[in-house]
Formats: C-alpha cells, sequence, structure tokens
C-alpha cells in the first residue's frame, strides 16, 4: 500500500532501526534443510545479511526502497525486491527457509506455509497486542498478534518451537513477542 511505502521509507530516513540480527534467526535458520531462503519484510536487511554469510541466497523483499537501500549490493547472495507485500504472492515450495519478523500479514499466512518446500522451516516472531492497549496501539491493532494465533495459524506445520514472552527491543523499553518456529511435513 502507497501509505506503508511512504511511512517506511520517511522512518528509515530519519532514523536507523535495529542492525542487530534477531535472536530467533540466528537460533534456528541451521535447522533449514537447503539454502534458499526468503525474507519478508526484509527492512534494513540485518537478518538478510546474517543469512547470506551463512551461505544462504535470500529473496529480501519489502516496500520501503530507502530500507532496501541500505542493504542493496552489500552481499551477492542477496537479492534486494521491491514489492507491496499486500499484493505479493509467495511462490509455492521454493524456500527451504522463511522468516518473517516484526511484520504481520494475514493474507500471506498460506503463501508462509506453502512457500516453503517439504522440510522446509519458517521463523516467524512479531508483536503481541499490548495487555494495556494506548489509544495509539487500538488503531494499530491489525499490526499486532493475538494470543496463540501464530500458533493456530501454522498447525498444518510441525511446530518445533512456540512461545509469548516479554522482551526487550533495541533501544526501546520492553514488548510482548510470539515466535514460532515450525517445519513443513515432507508429505505435507
Ligand atoms: C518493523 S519493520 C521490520 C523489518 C525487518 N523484518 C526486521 O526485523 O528488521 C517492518 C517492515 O515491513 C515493511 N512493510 C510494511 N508494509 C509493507 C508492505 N505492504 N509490503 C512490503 N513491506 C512492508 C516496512 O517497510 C518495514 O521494513
Amino acid at each position: 500500500m502507497l501509505a506503508d511505502r511512504i511511512r517506511w521509507n520517511e522512518k528509515y530516513r530519519k532514523q536507523d532501526c535495529p542492525r542487530k540480527v534477531a535472536e530467533i534467526v540466528r537460533r534456528f535458520a541451521a535447522l533449514a534443510p537447503g539454502r534458499r531462503a526468503l525474507d519478508v519484510a526484509a527492512g534494513n536487511g540485518r537478518n538478510a545479511l546474517f543469512l547470506a554469510r551463512r551461505g544462504f541466497t535470500v529473496d529480501a523483499v519489502d516496500i520501503s526502497e530507502v530500507g532496501l537501500s541500505r542493504f542493496a549490493g552489500k552481499n551477492a547472495r542477496v537479492r534486494p525486491v521491491c514489492v507491496d507485500l499486500d499484493e505479493f504472492d509467495i511462490p509455492r515450495e521454493r524456500y527451504d527457509l522463511i522468516v518473517n519478523i516484526l511484520y504481520v500479514n494475514r493474507r500471506l499466512f498460506p503463501g508462509l506455509r506453502e512457500g516453503l518446500r517439504p522440510g522446509g522451516v519458517l521463523i516467524f516472531e512479531s508483536l503481541l497486542a499490548p495487555s494495556d492497549p494506548s489509544a495509539a496501539a487500538e488503531r494499530r491493532r491489525d499490526y499486532y498478534l493475538r494470543e496463540n494465533e501464530l500458533l493456530h495459524s501454522f498447525l498444518s506445520l510441525q511446530v518445533l518451537s512456540y512461545r509469548e514472552l516479554e522482551s526487550e527491543g533495541e533501544g526501546e523499553e520492553s514488548r510482548r513477542l510470539a515466535s514460532l518456529v515450525a517445519r513443513r511435513r515432507s508429505g505435507g
């Protein structure tokens, strides 16, 4: 959506976003059976670049060309692609690993499952709705996961890890995260 592009371009121009690799990606990427990865809403490329250093070839998709420009050309194994995920369809059975960090787009959920090759791994971590939401959080409630939503949405995969917990963001106050690691079954 155009509004997302404008908002995120502005944000990436003004401020530095987290550069540290998401811990869940660092911990679980090695479970992937091969080396073809998709980073959904790749941001400044922190996770895509990490995966490339681990030998993955990464399609890094995001709507913000300013975010994408932060990592374009830094590693030949990363392919930055400017797309609107409200209109993008994840190719079926293409990836050994899909990471979706700090981004929620429910339209993509079937594609996140079906984009995995058999045995492929999904790593999904994003914000849970605050337990005591402010008016601003209320307006943004579609961006938040609900309790157990991630778990229920990916039950057709083999769930390897699921957690809901408070966590410190990089330079931010504490926030609530839901984190899922799941594998597509070989026959599924
Ligand atoms: C909170 S950032 C997370 C970035 C990255 N996953 C990370 O963990 O560093 C959310 C990202 O979603 C992207 N985004 C928002 N709406 C989008 C859309 N409609 N299509 C594609 N990307 C979108 C933004 O540009 C931004 O980079």
